[in-house]
């Protein structure tokens, strides 16, 4: 098994290919706000994304399309204040950056020098060729995401593996390319088949993190709130819980309010 096999004070992009080149996997989450990246950066997660999934789990939207640019920007700014060690790569937003290359710039402009952040990631392939372009030759580093890519999600009609069939695995395969020619240095590979992921994998220098993509990807990143299991309804068959944080939690703040209710709390030790 393949462990943690160097010391890395901070995570850069050059840390992340040096991961691929030695074997060594590498972690990702996703975080938005400072307790939680405080939590995640101790825990030497090497790369912490504030994922456009903010959306669902801290707005309770249905999909990923209505976070705003400027949502992204106060989270991204409140996880970057609580991380020493881990690189912060934020989700450029649906309507940010697919009208032109110079909108996405811009986008791309204002995470980086509002929030502090480390580098941003964009969703698809040759339809955003000229935006990654544009936004690389400024200097800021970005990661690609392929396969199941949720900003689209009603052109796809469902949330089912992609790219199941020859046609959309070679097209896959060919973005995958591009993205890293063009200078991405990770491409993210959501939800699909391992098999896939094992042949982009093996066939590029930069690293891949699979998200339902399985074993083969060099890294693999997770919801925080589904690790932890705080959002008990969703239960793809990719995701490993580590704690069901939905009961725990339920059950300490129904403990609180019966103790509230009792009197029990605050007791003559809990009072000036
Ligand atoms: O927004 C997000 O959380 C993501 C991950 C699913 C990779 O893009």
């Amino acid at each position: 098994m393949s462990t943690a096999k160097k010391e890395y004070k901070r995570i850069t992009v050059k840390s992340l290919v040096d991961m691929k080149k030695n074997g060594e996997k590498i972690s990702m989450l996703t975080a938005y706000d400072y307790s939680m990246a405080k939590i995640v950066d101790s825990a030497n997660v090497d790369v912490i994304l504030v994922g456009d999934s903010a959306s669902n789990v801290m707005a309770g939207h249905e999909t990923t399309l209505p976070i705003t640019l400027d949502q992204m920007i106060y989270h991204a700014t409140s996880v970057i204040r609580a991380v020493d060690r881990a690189l912060v790569v934020v989700d450029i937003p649906f309507g940010s950056y697919q009208s032109d290359p110079k909108e996405a710039l811009r986008s791309a402009i204002r995470i980086m020098k509002e929030s502090g952040a480390h580098a941003v990631k964009l969703e698809g392939g040759i339809e955003i060729k000229e935006s990654v372009k544009r936004i690389l030759n400024a200097g800021i580093p970005v990661m690609g995401h392929l396969g199941l890519t949720p900003q689209s999600i009603y052109k796809f009609g469902t949330y089912t593996v992609r790219a199941k069939e020859n046609q959309e695995a070679d097209k896959l395969m060919e973005d995958a390319h591009l993205l890293e020619k063009l200078g991405c240095f990770g491409i993210v590979l959501e939800k699909i088949p391992a098999s896939l992921t094992k042949k982009v994998s093996e066939s590029l220098t930069i690293p891949t993190i699979g998200i339902g993509g399985g074993k083969h990807a060099d890294g693999q990143v997770l919801v925080i709130h589904d690790l932890l299991g705080m959002t008990y309804e969703f239960h793809p068959r990719f995701l490993r819980r580590y704690m069901n944080l939905y009961e725990e939690m339920g059950d300490a703040i129904s403990k609180y309010v019966t103790d509230v209710k009792s009197r029990d709390f605050p007791s003559d030790e809990e009072q000036y």
